[in-house]
């Protein structure tokens, strides 16, 4: 065994791991991370990921794990994908920076043309951000700037559904749909309402069992609450095309069209918050088109890139841009990071990745081999639902399958905090156990990942849910 100078009893490799964890601990502050479990007497390490290949992510220990959430639903071409590190040296070498404050780039400009040939409609119109939570904030003040130039300035107010999240800035906060992330930040912008999301796992007993029905409820829920507010107020409504938090919650048949319907009926923007679900994540390069509705705005970012480099957009349509065409009005807003060359370059050199190795067919093929392999865990007593789409699923958690019981506070905290998500890491699983809405385990590895992969997954949850469930 080699051992340092400093410490003849730790090998080297063990000490820089220790040296990273240290400084980790005294001077990075985690996002959404609790920090007391790396005080203490015993104190947890900083995992301290070091390297990517494929599906795969190495620690500073050198253990290998399955990324089963593509980071945090980015890394859709997988990881140490050389064309996308030499794209951004070409283009650093190249230009850059320059921003897109009254002046173009030419991988900024391709990237507009680009995204715009694949929106739907007359989506042909980007503006670009770093990332999701900035395009929400932009596609809100779009929406209150667009109708006070329209001759309808009282539509300010947004509508979106219980549990979602939208971002974490001022705005796309009051969007968020989450209460506990909320309430240290309040008072919010004002103006934001929410209607009940498309759970039907918890739905009323009449709707669970009739899912047109249910989508008709859910969708009607927007409706009432355009007119509770009064439609001369609406600007927009913003709705993810799969919520993510609360553990993927898919639409229900015929939801989509009925929202399309009742926002036309009102006057009031369709904004598809695609911050996960576009490229690729559910088979479509946006997640609208897979699912048969034309919004007004999409907002993406995350697997624009494959995170090789920060990205976002806010794709508006020709409709919306109308008036920007006019006299003096112009958009008073950007970013000085927003559609930075680098990452412009790397998205166009990942969107030529999803067409030459033909990731969206990928995800169409084995998408439903993958809710497949997770549906053969719904024979343990503690998974009450398997449900998403396409690269994206949910598991919930339950106390009884029979009645749905779910944890309470101190079980799902001893359950997913205390637990799993631990235990899914050491038996070589990175995902992530969330009880933002009730407790789900949620999956969203890259879009490269087979039937063999899918397998493995299913074999490193089975082990563990039957070890947590041993221990309740
Ligand atoms: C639907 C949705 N909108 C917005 C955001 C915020 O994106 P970002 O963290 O890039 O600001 C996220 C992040 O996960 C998201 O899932």
């Amino acid at each position: 065994m080699t051992t340092t100078p400093e410490n003849p009893t730790i090998p080297p490799q063990d000490a820089l791991t220790q040296a990273l964890q240290e400084k980790a601990r005294d001077n990075l502050w985690l996002h959404f991370t609790r920090h007391s479990g790396y005080f203490g007497p015993e104190p947890d390490p900083v995992p301290v990921i070091v390297r990517g290949e494929g599906h795969r992510i190495f620690d500073s220990n050198g253990r290998s794990y399955i990324d089963g959430l593509a980071g945090l639903f980015v890394v859709q071409a997988g990881h140490g994908r050389e064309e996308l590190a030499e794209a951004a040296a070409r283009q650093a070498r190249e230009l850059a920076y320059f921003p897109l404050w009254s002046y173009a780039t030419p991988p900024a400009i391709e990237l507009a043309e680009r995204l715009a040939h694949y929106a739907p409609g007359d989506l042909n119109r980007v503006f670009f951000t770093t990332g999701g939570g900035e395009a929400v904030e932009s596609a809100w003040k779009l929406a209150k700037q667009y109708w006070k130039l329209s001759g309808k300035p009282l539509k300010t107010k947004v509508i979106s559904r219980s549990i979602a999240y939208h971002g974490t800035t001022q705005g796309a906060l009051s969007i968020t749909g989450i209460p506990g992330l909320k309430q240290m930040f309040e008072p919010l912008v004002p103006g934001a309402f929410r209607v009940p999301n498309t759970n039907i796992y918890r739905a009323a007993d009449d709707l669970r069992g009739d899912p047109k029905q249910f989508g008709r409820w859910a969708a009607d829920r927007i409706a009432e609450a355009i007119e509770f507010e009064g439609p001369d107020t609406v600007a927009a409504v913003f709705l993810e095309p799969v919520q993510n938090a609360g553990g993927c919650f898919p639409p229900p048949p015929g939801y989509f069209e009925r929202v399309r319907e009742i926002c036309d009926q009102y006057d009031v923007l369709l904004v598809s918050d695609e911050t996960i679900c576009a490229f690729g994540r559910v088979g479509g390069m946006f997640a609208c088109s897979e699912m048969g509705y034309v919004p007004d705005i999409i907002t993406c970012a995350k697997g624009m890139t494959s995170g090789y480099s920060p990205i976002g957009a806010m794709i508006a349509s020709d409709r919306l841009f109308e008036p920007f065409k006019d006299g003096a009005n112009y958009f008073p807003h950007g970013y000085t990071f927003g559609g930075h060359p680098v990452s412009s370059a790397v998205a166009l050199a990942n969107l030529d990745l999803f067409e030459n190795e033909g990731l969206l067919e990928n995800v169409r093929t084995n998408g439903p081999v993958f809710r497949a392999t997770l549906e053969r865990l719904l024979d343990l007593p503690i998974v009450g639902d398997v449900r998403g789409e396409g690269f994206f699923y949910g598991i919930e958690l339950v106390k009884d399958k029979n009645t749905r019981t779910t944890f309470d506070e101190d079980e799902s905290e001893r359950l997913l905090r205390g637990f799993l998500s631990k235990a899914l890491f050491e038996a070589g699983l990175y995902c992530r156990a969330d009880d933002r809405g009730d407790p789900v385990i949620q999956l969203s590895p890259p879009l490269t990942l087979g039937p063999a992969d899918f397998d493995e997954i299913e074999g490193i949850l089975r082990g563990v849910l039957t070890e947590a469930w041993n221990q309740l």
